[in-house]
């Protein structure tokens, strides 16, 4: 007698009923399981993305996840214009694009825009197949503070009715997310590029007695870049370090123009007022929110690696990284450029005077990181050269 016989047909209907239940409950489970692992992938990688490229790829990555699409196309929405424009998209051939096109034209998106939540559109009769089943779209709003700001539109081959609650819920709260990352990632980018606007402006402003002086601060910039890439440096940080290259003596607006334009020795209190430039850079920079990442930069890019530099005195890595970039560029710069005072020396002679510097002057890692970016650097300056000749 085995154990099925030893149960009635009715305990074994029960038993069955039981288990399919508890197999439902466990499939229910694994579903929010993965769901929560991509909820949380979500807020864990949107916190990180600082680029609106990347929130709008990891958007298209984690809902292909969670609902498997066969094209996926994202729109934004620009208020100004009452129009969309699509951004990123993925497997989106051209009688997708159409069906996009022509749902733009109806009205059927903005239509969806206003509802705030995702629907489902069936394909129509006069769609183009879509291999061997239906095809239907979904249309995720993107909504940030209140405010429609685009749309996700996904293409799936799958019947209208296939999707279930938790398919749009879920998409729902990934959209909500998404839309906060693409806020905050657009808000990023206008600072970054109002920075960049405000360095620009500074340095010109800064150099307007002296074309040279805002000539030889794009030639720092382009010169830290290049170390930069070359020591790994974080992108965040690399931006940073070339603002601070562009702006790194602005602070000689400062400094008496009869003690810059002098041409014999300077006395040492005119050498204390030239060397007031560091903090007075620091103090105009600092007073702009947006630049005050740049300030430990122009104020320590006199410092030395054996701390005899000014105006603090540091030591090796007590000097910021990216002032140890610039201090070489800075040398390398005004050591190959011709001065009132004498000739500009030649690449090789400058190369080797660095090179004597290294643990003196320079951070050796920098001087290492130099010896490898200046053929670039040369190629660059070579080009220059033959465009204004
Ligand atoms: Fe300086």
């Amino acid at each position: 007698m085995n154990g099925e016989q030893a149960l009635g047909t009715a305990e074994m209907d029960a038993l069955r009923a039981h288990i399919k239940a508890l197999e439902e409950i466990n499939e229910g489970l694994r579903q929010s399981f993965e769901e929560l692992t991509a909820l949380y992938r979500l807020s864990e990688t949107m916190a990180t993305a600082r680029t609106l490229a990347r929130v709008l790829a990891l958007l298209l990555d984690l809902s292909h996840d969670m609902v498997p699409y066969r094209a996926a196309a994202l729109l934004l929405f620009h208020e100004t214009t009452k129009k969309f424009s699509l951004r990123l998209q993925r497997g989106l051939d051209a009688p997708v694009e159409a069906r996009i096109q022509a749902q733009t034209m109806e009205g059927v998106l903005f239509w969806a825009l206003e509802q705030g939540r995702p629907v489902v559109l069936p394909g129509k009769p006069g769609d183009p197949p879509a291999g061997d089943g239906d095809r239907t779209f979904v249309v995720v709003p993107l909504v940030a503070r209140g405010k429609s700001i685009g749309l996700l539109h996904l293409t799936v081959d799958r019947e209208e009715g296939a999707f279930t609650q938790r398919d749009l819920s879920f998409l729902s709260v990934l959209a909500n997310q998404a839309s906060v990352a693409i806020e905050n990632a657009r808000l990023y980018e206008t600072i970054q590029s109002d920075s960049r606007e405000v360095v620009r402006a500074l340095g010109r402003a800064a150099a307007a007695h002296d074309s040279s002086a805002q000539r030889m601060a794009e030639r720092m910039a382009a010169c830290v870049t290049l170390l930069a890439e070359a020591l790994k440096l974080p992108p965040e940080e690399a931006e940073v370090v070339k603002n601070a290259a562009l702006l790194h003596d602005i602070g000689m607006l400062g400094v008496p123009e009869a003690v810059l334009e002098k041409p014999g020795k300077l006395s040492p209190e005119e050498i204390r007022l030239v060397r007031t430039h560091c903090a007075l850079g620091a103090d105009l920079v600092g007073g702009i929110c947006s630049l005050t990442p740049l300030v430990p930069l122009v104020l320590h890019h006199h410092e030395r690696w054996d701390g005899t530099g000014y105006p603090a005195g540091l030591k090796g890595p007590e000097i910021p990284r990216g002032a140890r970039l610039i201090a070489l560029a800075d040398a390398f710069e005004k050591m190959t450029s011709e001065r009132p005072y004498r000739l500009a020396l030649s690449r090789n002679l400058a190369l080797d005077e660095i090179q004597k510097e290294s643990g003196r002057q320079f951070d050796p890692e920098v001087v290492e990181a130099f010896l490898k970016v200046l053929p670039h650097l040369a190629a660059a300056r070579a080009g220059e050269e033959a465009a204004s000749s």
